[in-house]
């Protein structure tokens, strides 16, 4: 049988290189892997703990469905949905919570991040803390067991989150016998932390990025934005602690990388590198640009696609559902 691999991403910012590098671009490799079985999804409930703008939901959303498609992912080959169309993950939730020990989501990285600070800021520890962000890894539990997913692809910062699932998972087959798939994470070691305008990683929450489907004479401007050094054209660069060579590798053919590399060692001006660098992204750019712009003004389309995916999604979810309530003694 056919190993599923599952991820999602929330609609809380648009979608910039970061995203692209660290887990679009390998999750979009994986789907063309004929001995996996994809799903995809915009995990629109997860971005409720941010979001309260019912059009900035509803662009966000759109917008990560799009990109999928944009760059290249067929809904006909793999399951694409919007995960708050499939209410079987919200049934399942609530049944995951009552077998996650509180201690659990105590430790979760992301909630206790935010103790700290209020710690340190003198507040009080679970100030603008609600329960859709203290019980976060449980719906995202019930998102990867839901579809008995064998893996799941995620940047560094996710791996707790799929340890847990699996911990929630254990818990429960160890009480009611083998039902869950325990999940397994994937983190492609290929794939570096892109920098971002200021040279940190590129992240919505520094205000770093550049969208991947900027128009290209606002992609231009945030291109020379870029923080180099002050060095002269002439002297030589390191291309490995360069935010441009770092960007322009990600887009560059091999050939042309290698070059750029003994250009940076030769000494090549700031100016000119931002120059190479637009061009290479812009030539990748371009087309799944288009789409983009396509299937923003074509909602109908996504919608359709969209629905279709839940529809299979649901299909998938049922069985699974039914054996579980069946097991805790709750049948319809
Ligand atoms: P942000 O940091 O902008 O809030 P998210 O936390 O929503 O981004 O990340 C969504 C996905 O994109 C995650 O899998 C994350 O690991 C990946 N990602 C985010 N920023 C980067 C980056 N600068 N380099 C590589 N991967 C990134
Ligand atoms: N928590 C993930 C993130 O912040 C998004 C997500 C939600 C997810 N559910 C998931 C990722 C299930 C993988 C599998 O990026």
């Amino acid at each position: 049988m056919k190993k599923t691999i599952l991820t999602g991403i929330k609609p809380t910012g648009r979608v910039h290189l970061g995203n692209y590098i660290g887990a679009i671009k390998p999750a979009l490799k994986q789907a063309k892997n004929e001995e996996l079985d994809p799903v995809y999804f915009v995990a629109d409930y997860h971005g409720l703990t941010k979001i309260r703008d019912q059009q900035q939901m509803e662009e966000l959303s759109y917008g990560i469905a799009a990109t999928w498609l944009a760059l290249g992912l067929d809904p006909t080959k793999v399951i694409l949905y919007r995960q708050s169309d499939v209410s079987e993950i919200f049934e399942l939730s609530w049944i995951l919570a009552c077998f996650s020990p509180k201690g659990l989501m105590n430790r979760a990285h992301a909630y206790k991040a935010i103790v700290e600070k209020n710690r340190e800021g003198n507040r009080e520890e679970d100030e603008g803390v609600n329960m859709g962000v203290f019980t976060y890894p449980i719906l995202m539990a019930s998102d990867i067991l839901m579809f008995q997913t064998d893996f799941v692809p995620v940047g560094k910062d996710q791996i707790q989150h799929v340890e847990i699932a699996r911990d929630i998972a254990a818990a429960f087959n160890f009480q009611f016998g083998e039902t869950f798939t325990l999940p397994d994470y994937i983190v492609d070691k290929n794939t570096s932390v892109l920098p971002g305008l200021d040279g940190r990683k590129m992240s919505k929450s520094y205000a770093n990025t550049i969208p991947l489907f900027e128009e290209p004479d606002k992609l231009k401007k945030l291109i020379n934005r870029i923080t180099t050094d002050s060095s002269d054209p002439t002297e030589p660069k390191d291309p490995d602690t360069s935010t441009v060579f770092a960007l322009y590798k990600e887009f560059a053919s091999d050939a042309e990388t290698i070059e750029m590399r003994e250009k940076f060692k030769e000494g090549i001006g700031w100016g000119e590198a931002k120059k190479e660098l637009f061009h290479v992204m812009d030539d990748f750019l371009a087309e799944p640009r288009e789409k983009y712009r396509y299937y923003m003004t074509h909602r109908d389309e996504l919608d359709q696609i969209l629905e279709d995916g839940a529809r299979k999604a649901r299909a998938k979810a049922q069985p699974l559902l039914k054996d579980v309530k069946s097991k805790l003694g709750i049948r319809r």
